[in-house]
């Protein structure tokens, strides 16, 4: 199990059962875990992230059945992506049991409920045998950890353990799809795209930037490095980052593949072609400068696939002036 043993899970779970803060690998991106029945935990949780109250947070699963323990008044339409997407990068926004805290929901009536594929997600989940709360393990606004040296990094001693399950292979966060109404809504695009969600469903699921659910992922400004981010199409990039180096700034550059004839910036990072390899490594690019201290990075878009708007949305909130 990807550097990680099963003695290291069992005392994360035991950590997690004493109502400590875990970091834990995703499929996504890492977590920050907490017993979900845990009032303290799921505060402290809030308190770490510096995340503002009444933002939900998502509940972990370590099986289909526990659906059933976390949401109740399941739609069709939550039945069947659960079953052909979990375990996997898709969260369900369903309506919330008693059994959960409306501490974890943000005092909401429904619950955000996923089933990670990561092994080390489902053997911790499993290990501490409940419903886990975790939101993405960095500060609110922040870039999301792909990795565990991202999460410590950025939350420091605020996490009390750290399990390193390698790189996320997905890299941005799960889709959320609304399914307690009869017509699903994709509150939040990612791997798993619209065209995918319509499949199974037989009807069209969209992405709306205008539900009413308050979500920190839909905030204009979000998943911000410490360096500015300019997301810059390839004809343009030499002028951009001759510009930025004019004014005095040290300049990273991520884009999709090598790139000749460009000089002056500080560090170059290829993406890769394909929008799957560009979702895994942005964040990483994003944290790379930020350790490299640079004060602003150009951003190569991906193209225009379902995975690569999902990024572009990433990019967008990204490289946003205003909160
Ligand atoms: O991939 C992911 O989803 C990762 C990994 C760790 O599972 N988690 C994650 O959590 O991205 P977070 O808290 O950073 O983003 C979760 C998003 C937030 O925008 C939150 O508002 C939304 O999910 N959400 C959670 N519960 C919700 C609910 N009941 N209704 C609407 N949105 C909800
Ligand atoms: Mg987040």
């Amino acid at each position: 199990m990807m550097m990680v043993n099963e003695q290291e899970v069992r005392l994360a779970a035991r950590s997690l059962q004493e109502g400590q803060l875990v970091g834990m690998p995703t499929e996504t991106v890492y977590g920050l875990a907490a017993d979900a029945g845990n009032h303290n935990a799921v505060e402290a949780i809030f308190a770490a992230k510096g995340r503002p109250k009444g933002q939900p947070i998502i509940v972990h699963i370590g099986a289909l059945e526990q659906l059933d323990t976390v949401g109740c008044d399941l739609t069709q339409a939550a039945r069947k992506l659960a079953a052909a997407f979990w375990p996997g990068p898709l969260t369900l926004v369903v309506k919330r049991s008693d059994r959960i805290d409306k501490t974890v929901t943000g005092g909401h009536d429904t619950v955000g409920v996923r089933m990670p594929s990561h092994p080390v997600a489902l053997a911790l989940i499993n290990a501490f045998g409940g419903p886990v709360a975790a939101p993405s393990a960095n500060k609110y606004g922040a870039v999301s950890p792909t990795k565990a040296a991202h999460v410590r990094a950025g939350l420091g001693d605020r996490v009390d353990m750290v399990l390193d399950g390698g790189a996320c292979e997905v890299g941005i966060e799960s889709t959320i799809v609304d399914v307690t109404k009869e017509e699903p809504v994709v509150l939040r695009l990612g791997l798993i795209t619209e065209a995918q969600l319509t499949r199974v469903l037989g009807v069209d699921v969209c992405y709306s930037a205008t539900s009413h659910t308050p979500s920190p992922g839909r905030v204009t400004s979000h998943y911000k490095p410490c360096a500015d981010v300019y997301v810059i199409e390839r004809p343009e990039i030499d002028a951009k980052l001759q510009e930025l180096v004019s004014l005095g700034r040290q300049v990273g550059l991520v884009v999709c593949n090598v790139l000749d004839g460009i000089h002056g910036a500080h560090h170059t990072q290829v993406v890769g072609d394909g929008t799957h390899a560009y979702a895994r490594k942005l964040y990483d690019c994003l944290h790379f400068a930020d350790e490299k201290g640079v004060d602003a990075v150009i951003v190569e878009p991906p193209t225009g696939d379902g995975v690569g708007m999902a990024i572009m949305d990433r990019l967008r909130r990204a490289s946003a002036t205003v909160a």
